[in-house]
């Protein structure tokens, strides 16, 4: 996730807006930042790596000439964060600048192509292919904007741009494909931004392009059309009326809602990752001789789920392991023959990235799964992916979190398939799955965020909650306990449902509530039982279902409905958001703020 911003102003000049604009735009993405501008005819621009204020203090922001120009802020996908790969980035002349927000797939495909055709390529971004496609659209005579249109129309993935050009030195174009973009209205400019805060300050009215949509910027306002069949689009703006703060959350109370929202496009984003690393991290798993899946928190519930999704798919044995303990525990066993995949959103998790160390000092390869290009895991990895969700701010993992699992789910698949594990009519049927995750997530949220409302309205006095799940579910378990634990500061105890009888049933008297989760899988005849057993002792069941199963609805004081037609090893994503809701509601019945609980750190960096 980066954030892009462009303006045109009437008069007085654009860098000092546009460094102001990046600012409020900075929670998207800051590890390099840069504008262009352009005077004269002439295109000029200022990039580094580092965040704004290190990059204004080394270069001036504010003293670019001209009243027209974007910026960006980046948060790395492709390419680490440089120079170099900051944007702006241009074509072989120097007289197109580009910023962008989101993942051209087919990026190496274009670039090869391209560079046949004879273009020189600067960066390691996905980005520069847009340059040189709009460069060579142009070359063949067409207007800017029907040259963006050229170039996008051969672009897969998502993307948000905006595109200066000296050809048309009184433009911006900018395009939205699956990346927000927002325009901005005001009597002397008019601004273009992946979020209305980067303008809220600077305009009052705002118009929302929708996917496949152009806007062409002017000092007359601006012009919308499809890139489809060109046609014009008219849609007027609408006044804006959210205070600065609620912009930034984008009209969420909390960036936990928000990240919880944002959980469909960070699917989305998981499933556009490049395939050669895919590729490459199924290899050394393939090879490996053990796998230690080496993890904290919410991260390392990612990795007990995906235990499960090796050992089902690819009938690979793998250990997931709690980081902090992994040196007491497999330490001395580690050599030569072992491969850790280290899961850490941050990638800066002191626990996580010990034990990586030890094992590295043992010889053991290391495979790192994070959010965050050039974190330390990035540079200790052996091969590392970079999960694409964006900067998370609320303390609470929910989008890395479902992020991992679609990640981790993708990987075992490949795997499964390379060791010939499962028929390809079943890897067929799963990949399909997966592919309609993400609106899966959307169905749920829409359908079950106002039922956990009232459900966290019903249960915000209980003093203690079970989490009980079977098989893959167990992780969904403990997830959902995490969530409530952190969030609502609401004692919780989770455990496989086998396990509850074992003990912890003891603790179970008259109202105490039990959440259940009851995916349709080979667990569910048994969890039936469990949740027999639960009720006989009074319990308050909680049931998290698949749509229309009327046995549980029946058996359960409440219960959240989830779509059905998943398969067992992908159930983990759409459960969890239920929990991830009542974590959040929960939270703000008892008055809670859900984006600071106490006594927590985003990212963990002390053993
Ligand atoms: O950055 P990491 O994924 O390594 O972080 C691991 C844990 O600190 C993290 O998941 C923590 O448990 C969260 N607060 C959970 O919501």
């Amino acid at each position: 996730m980066c954030g892009i911003f462009g303006c045109i102003l009437r008069k007085g000049d654009a860098a000092p807006i546009i460094h102001s604009a990046l600012k409020r735009l900075e929670y998207r993405g800051y590890d390099s930042v840069g504008e262009a501008t352009l005077q004269q005819e002439k295109l000029l621009i200022k990039k580094d790596e580092g965040k704004i204020d290190e990059v204004h203090a080394l270069h001036n922001l504010d003293d670019l000439p001209g009243r027209i120009g974007i910026g960006h802020t980046r948060w790395a996908t492709h390419g680490a964060p440089s120079r170099v790969n900051a944007h702006p980035h241009t074509d072989c002349t120097e007289k197109i600048a580009v910023v962008h927000n989101g993942i051209i797939e087919n990026f190496l495909q274009l670039r090869r192509e391209l560079e046949e055709l004879g273009h020189l390529f600067q960066s390691k971004t996905d980005t520069e292919v847009i340059c040189h496609l709009i460069e060579e659209e142009m070359s063949g005579g067409k207007p800017l904007a029907e040259a963006v249109r050229g170039a996008v129309k051969r672009l897969d993935g998502s993307y948000a741009i905006a595109v200066l050009s000296t050809s048309e030195p009184d433009k911006i174009v900018c395009v939205r494909k699956e990346s927000p973009l927002a325009l901005g209205v005001a009597e002397d400019a008019v601004y273009c931004a992946s979020d209305i805060p980067a303008f809220l300050p600077l305009a009052n009215k705002s118009v929302i392009l929708q996917d496949g949509e152009l806007g062409m910027l002017k000092d007359e306002g601006y012009e919308l059309r499809k890139i489809d069949d060109w046609s014009l689009v008219t849609r007027e703006p609408e006044v804006i009326d959210w205070t600065p703060e609620m912009a930034e959350k984008q009209g969420y109370p909390h960036f936990m809602l928000k990240e919880i929202h944002e959980q469909p496009l960070c699917l989305r984003n998981t499933l556009r990752l490049q395939e050669q690393y895919l590729e490459l991290m199924t290899t050394f798993l393939d090879r490996a001789g053990e796998v230690f899946l080496v993890a904290c928190g919410t991260s390392y519930h990612a990795c007990l789920a995906a235990s499960y999704m090796f050992s089902k798919l690819a009938m690979l044995a793998t250990y997931p392991v709690i980081a902090s303990e992994f040196v007491e525990q497999h330490g001395r066993a580690v050599n030569i023959e072992s491969t850790i995949l280290a899961v850490s959103q941050s990638g800066e998790t002191a626990d996580t990235l010990a034990a990586v160390e030890w094992a590295r000092k043992r010889a053991a390869t290391i495979l790192g799964l994070t959010n965050t290009i050039d974190s330390t895991l990035t540079r200790v990895s052996r091969v590392y992916i970079c999960q694409q969700s964006g900067p998370e701010i609320g303390v609470a993992a929910t989008k890395t979190f479902t992020s991992q699992l679609s990640v981790l789910s993708q990987l075992a698949l490949r795997l499964a398939k390379k060791r010939g594990k499962i028929s390809h009519e079943e890897i067929e049927d799963l990949e399909e799955k997966l592919e309609h995750i993400p609106n899966i997530v959307d169905t749920i949220i829409e359908s079950q965020e106002e039922k956990v409302k009232q459900l966290a309205k019903k249960y915000r006095d209980k003093d203690c909650f079970f989490f009980l799940g079977r098989g893959v579910s167990s992780a969904s378990a403990l997830e959902g306990r995490l969530k409530l634990l952190e969030i609502a500061y609401a004692p919780s105890i989770a455990y496989p449902a086998g396990e509850s009888k074992h003990g912890p049933i003891s603790l179970v008297e008259a109202g105490f509530p039990v959440v259940f989760l009851c995916p349709r899988d080979g667990t569910r005849k048994t969890i039936v039982g469990n949740i027999m057993e639960m009720k006989a002792r009074g319990a308050s069941i909680i049931a998290i279902i698949q749509e229309g199963d009327e046995e549980i609805k029946g058996l359960a004081d409440d219960y959240l409905e989830i779509p059905e037609g998943l398969p067992e090893i992908l159930s983990p994503i759409p459960y969890v958001i239920p929990l991830q809701l009542l974590a959040y509601y929960m939270a703000i019945e008892r008055d809670l703020d859900p984006d600071k609980p106490r006594n927590l750190a985003k990212s963990v960096t002390v053993q």
